[in-house]
């Protein structure tokens, strides 16, 4: 296993990018963080560092965790939510935005309704550029935090059956995750979603290229009983062009006490969130409900393993 610094003045762009020694270096960064956040709160390794975050698209999770990431290293930060009062609103191209502030700040975290504006952004700047969401492409860091949540769980992705519920087509977390997971040996992943909902077909053809298990259903009746990993996600209303379709399949899966009763005792439940009434309440209490307890406090441990690994050597 490597023990070198995989990530350093790296892009974020896509998970594709990450191997099986870069997850492992980056888990360990994050339980690192973790311990650093839960006995002294924050750490100066990040003093005089800043980060800009760039964001195009609503936020609440991935701009406050790197926000706060970003605090808790000793850095400072530049906060772009919500574009409107920026020359964003003059016309101004996303290449001319994100040199402008490459060139104040060392690190460039960008979310942005496109596909591939990462990759463009970091075409055009001299900075390291984060994704952090493109469109329905991808959203590589928020897989990661979802990847330390499950190894954190289970010690490892080996062998697990992990099950993909909701909007599988515009559901950028998911195809970062299924990118991550599929790099591990004796994956079964099942995809459950409306039909107009689906993974797209070069997403299903990469994972079972790389000897990922896979199923596509249309209901969790069969699939729930043996997950390890139930991965629900929310219909992404922002994608559609046609707002009835929207309204049929919103609450096409609703996950409640009754039906979790039928999942395994060791499944955790996970959510990237916002939720908008795929999961009721009171599956909260329910001790396989990670999504609150456990997947939004790892996003800032690993968002500053992240930040820290490209600023430092
Ligand atoms: C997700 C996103 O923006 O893709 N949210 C997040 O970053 N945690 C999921 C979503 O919006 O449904």
């Amino acid at each position: 296993m490597t023990k070198t610094n995989p990530l350093y003045l790296k892009d974020i762009l896509s998970a594709d990018q990450f191997d099986t020694d870069a997850l492992s270096y980056l888990t360990k960064q994050a339980a690192t963080m973790e311990k650093i956040v839960n006995t002294k709160g924050a750490t100066d390794v990040l003093r005089g560092k800043i980060m800009t975050a760039l964001f195009y698209e609503a936020s609440s999770r991935t701009f406050g965790s790197f926000v706060t990431a970003m605090q808790r290293l000793g850095g400072g930060f530049v906060p772009l939510q919500g574009v409107t009062y920026s020359s964003v609103s003059k016309g101004e191209t996303l290449p001319d935005t994100v040199r402008t502030f490459a060139s104040f700040s060392d690190v460039v975290v960008l979310r942005h309704p496109e596909v591939g504006s990462a990759q463009i952004a970091a075409e055009f700047s001299d900075k390291p550029v984060i994704n952090a969401g493109d469109g329905v492409g991808e959203h590589p860091t928020q897989a990661l935090l979802d990847f330390y949540t499950i190894t954190k769980t289970f010690g490892s992705v080996r062998g697990l059956t992990i099950t993909m519920v909701g909007d599988l087509l515009n559901g950028r977390t998911i195809h970062s995750l299924l990118r991550l997971v599929s790099l591990y040996p004796k994956v079964t992943v099942h995809l459950v979603s409306p039909d107009i909902l689906k993974l797209p077909a070069e997403l299903t053809s990469m994972a079972r290229k790389r000897h990922v298990t896979l199923t596509e259903t249309e209901t969790l009746d069969d699939v729930l009983p043996v997950s390890d990993v139930l991965y629900i996600t929310r219909v992404q209303k922002e994608r559609f062009t046609d707002l009835a379709s929207y309204e049929r399949v919103k609450h096409y899966y609703v996950i409640t006490p009754k039906v979790l009763s039928r999942a395994k005792k060791t499944a955790i439940v996970m959510h990237p969130f916002p939720r908008v009434g795929e999961i009721s309440l009171d599956v909260d209490l329910d001790p396989r409900a990670l999504y609150i307890r456990e997947q939004i406090k790892n996003g800032l441990y690993m968002r500053m393993a992240i930040l820290k690994s490209i600023l430092k050597p």
